[in-house]
């Protein structure tokens, strides 16, 4: 009913607006309210197992996969641990090698994802500590688990995946900074940066939300579209991956997500004066690399959609439409970029007339095979 959408129209439009207060849930209790120090309980508690971990494998589907894909980036980086992103439905049926000493992470926002809930009893027989990342608690996964975080952002009701997206990343990122810190992989200095930025995304994801009209307004550009190519490099590729999801989910445009510098090895051919490419260029470390792939684009008279950090002036004089985004570290970024693709999927899907709480064919939570 209307009541439970708090005012807004649909579901899906009340979560993503919900994701600054969902993650300041997400962190409480974890991060302490100076923003210097943090700590996930169940990471200190099985301290021995996890630091003495071989490997780390991920098992998640949909828009949780894209999350375990920015978590291994995160564990990589600050722990130094090789982690490895599967497909549960890939991972379950090929007599996976699991060795004493890994470690699986089950990511789900329901805890009921068929594939992902026998992902982990497969891993579970062969050995594995696994550790759950899921939204609804007392679920099949976190009971099938050996421990775990749950991500704390309510229920979530709109099919396309929101505000758990980003509970996962958050989640992960205190994962990675918890046992980084246990481990000795991460320097003083550089934990406290990354904690104290982690405490104001709250605050900057806010300040996305204030693109929703003229991101509404750019959507109506675009409705013509049969095809959108989605390019990010680095924390901000599994971003372009869940983009196009997005897009590809409520308003049934195909839209494909990419590595920005593999775009030369194919899906550039596809460019013509039709595609629009939402490139999401911000102020990292790739920012040169980023600049030259839209100048590709441009050459070939591709529309480029770019989301750009607050005060960029290169790429606004290249790009055809740029969304403004406030600054953050590149390992932070999934989680101020993310937002205006949710919005641009949304507003593109309502300008279609599609019903994006309930889109056709899709389930919440894929509970049979
Ligand atoms: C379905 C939903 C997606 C979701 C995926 C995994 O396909 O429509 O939004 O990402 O399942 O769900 P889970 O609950 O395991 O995260």
């Amino acid at each position: 009913g209307q009541l439970e959408k708090g005012g807004y129209p649909h579901f899906m439009l009340k979560e993503i607006f919900e994701q600054p207060d969902c993650i300041h849930d997400c962190m409480r209790g974890r991060i302490n309210i100076e923003g210097t120090d943090i700590a996930l309980s169940a990471i200190i508690d099985h301290k021995e197992k996890l630091l003495h971990a071989k490997r780390f494998i991920i098992v998640a589907c949909g828009t949780s996969w894209h999350a375990a894909l920015i978590g291994k980036y995160l564990i990589e980086k600050f722990c130094r641990f090789p982690v490895e992103v599967e497909y549960a439905s890939e991972f379950r049926y090929r007599n996976p090698v699991i060795n004493p000493g890994d470690v699986v992470i089950a990511i789900s926002q329901s805890g009921e994802t068929a594939d992902t809930l026998a992902a982990v009893e497969e891993a579970k027989n062969k050995g594995a500590f696994i550790y759950g990342i899921c939204n609804a608690v007392g679920s099949s996964i976190p009971r099938a688990t050996h421990t775990g975080s749950y991500i704390h952002v309510g229920p979530e009701i709109g099919v396309a995946s929101t505000k758990a997206f980003t509970g996962q990343v958050t989640v992960l990122t205190m994962l990675a900074l918890t046992l980084a810190r246990e481990k000795n992989s991460i320097g003083n200095e550089e934990f406290r940066q990354v904690v104290h930025e982690l405490s104001t995304i709250p605050e900057k994801m806010k300040k996305v939300l204030e693109k929703n009209d003229s991101i509404a307004n750019l959507s109506q550009i675009f409705t013509y579209a049969h095809n959108f190519i989605y390019l990010g490099r680095g924390f901000n590729y599994p971003v372009a991956l869940e983009g196009a999801l997005k897009l590809k989910e409520i308003s049934y445009i195909h839209a494909e997500g990419y590595p920005a510098a593999e775009m030369k090895h194919g899906p550039i051919a596809l460019i013509d004066t039709e595609m629009p490419v939402v490139v999401v260029a911000t102020h990292n470390n790739q920012y040169e690399k980023i600049i030259s792939n839209i100048q590709e684009i441009k050459a070939r008279k591709g529309k480029v959609i770019a989301l750009v950090t607050e005060g960029d002036t290169t790429i606004k004089n290249i790009a055809d439409f740029c969304i403004e985004l406030p600054k953050t570290i590149p390992c932070l970024d999934p989680l101020i970029t993310t937002i205006p693709l949710q919005l641009l999927a949304y507003h593109i899907a309502i300008c279609k007339g599609k019903d994006v709480d309930q889109p056709r064919n899709l389930a919440k939570s894929v509970t049979v095979e």
